[in-house]
Parts: structure tokens; sequence; C-alpha cells
């Protein structure tokens, strides 16, 4: 996996300012996504790495905190502009996000959170370690910027499992 995790980031990377799926199922069995465009790839500890931030004010966190892995699910360009504005937007706490944004999920090959079916890239990721960012290390800026409320995120550090193409995407 070391040397190809990275095989597909240009994709990633092109379509992450615009909004990923970060897709989760907690050890209950309650399954949410939400839109992210924080996030990278990398190495830590020699093993292969997707990072999120999570606010602890979504309801992503809590289902992030109770479980083992997540995936990262990246549309092809220009495609599921609704559901990652209903993702980005709604919280799942409330709605079936999946149902009013018409994506649907599959299984995954290595890890328990399942996957979003149409999209074009999927990352498999297995929870390594999470860290609260401190406000109090942060420039004011920051912190005047993002952290208004006081919610400030959790890095997440997902092991990549696996990385793959969904051959029925759309
Ligand atoms: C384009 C876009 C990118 C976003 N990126 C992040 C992110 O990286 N981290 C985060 O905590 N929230 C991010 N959000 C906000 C969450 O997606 C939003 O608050 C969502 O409704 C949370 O859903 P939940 O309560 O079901 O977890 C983003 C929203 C949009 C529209």
């Amino acid at each position: 996996m070391l040397s190809t995790y990275a095989k597909h980031s240009d994709i990633l990377f092109e379509q992450l300012p615009k909004g990923v799926f970060l897709t989760v199922k907690d050890h209950k069995g309650n399954v949410n996504t939400m839109t992210i465009s924080w996030g990278h790839i990398g190495i830590v500890w020699n093993l292969p790495v997707f990072i999120v931030y999570v606010k602890t004010s979504r309801y992503t966190h809590e289902l992030m905190s109770n479980a083992t892995d997540f995936t990262v699910n990246v549309p092809k360009e220009g495609t599921l502009k609704q559901a990652l504005k209903i993702a980005g937007e709604v919280s799942g706490n409330k709605t079936d996000k999946f149902e009013k944004g018409n994506i649907t999920l599959g299984e995954s090959r290595q890890v328990k959170t399942p996957i979003i079916k149409e999209c074009q890239l999927q990352y498999e990721c297995s929870i390594i370690y999470k860290q609260s960012q401190n406000p109090q290390e942060m420039m004011k800026d920051v912190v005047n910027k993002h952290y208004p409320d006081d919610h400030h995120h959790v890095v997440f550090y997902g092991k990549i499992v696996d990385t793959y193409l969904t051959k029925e995407a759309i």
C-alpha cells in the first residue's frame, strides 16, 4: 500500500476544494456522511494515512468517536453536486442524507464503513490516531475566523488500507 496509496491523488486533490464525502459507521451501526474539503494524504509512522478535520459540533464527530474506520468517497468532476450540497449543509442527526441526496451505500473491501457507490475514487481508512486541536496554540486570526463558536476541530488519522476506482461510478 505504501507505494500505491497516492496512485489517484490527482483526482482527489482536484475535487477536494469542491468537496468529497467523509463516510463513517459507528459501533452501533449508525452510518452518516458529510462533505469535507480539508484533508490530506501522506506518510506518518511509515504508514500511508488520510488525515481529516472534523468539528466537534458535527454529528459525524459523534460517530467518528465511536468508530474504528471511515471511508473517503470522491465524486467524478462535476457530478453529485446536489448530494455534496446536502451532505455539507444538513446534519445526519435529523436527516437521512443518502436518501435525500440520492446516493447509495456499497460494501467496502476492507473496513466496516461502507463506500458511496456513485463516487469515482474510494479510500478505505482504519483510524489509528485522533487529536483535538488546541486554539491556544493557533494564530489569533485563525481563531477569530474559524472558531468564534468555540467548536474546535478534531484531526483523525486514518491508515489507508485500500484505494481504488469504482467501476460502476457515474
Ligand atoms: C464544501 C464543504 C466543505 C466542508 N468541509 C468540512 C471539513 O473539512 N470539516 C468539517 O468539520 N466540516 C466541513 N464542512 C461542513 C460540514 O459538511 C457540515 O457542517 C455538515 O452539515 C455536517 O454534517 P453532520 O452534522 O451530519 O456531520 C464542509 C462543508 C462544505 C459545504
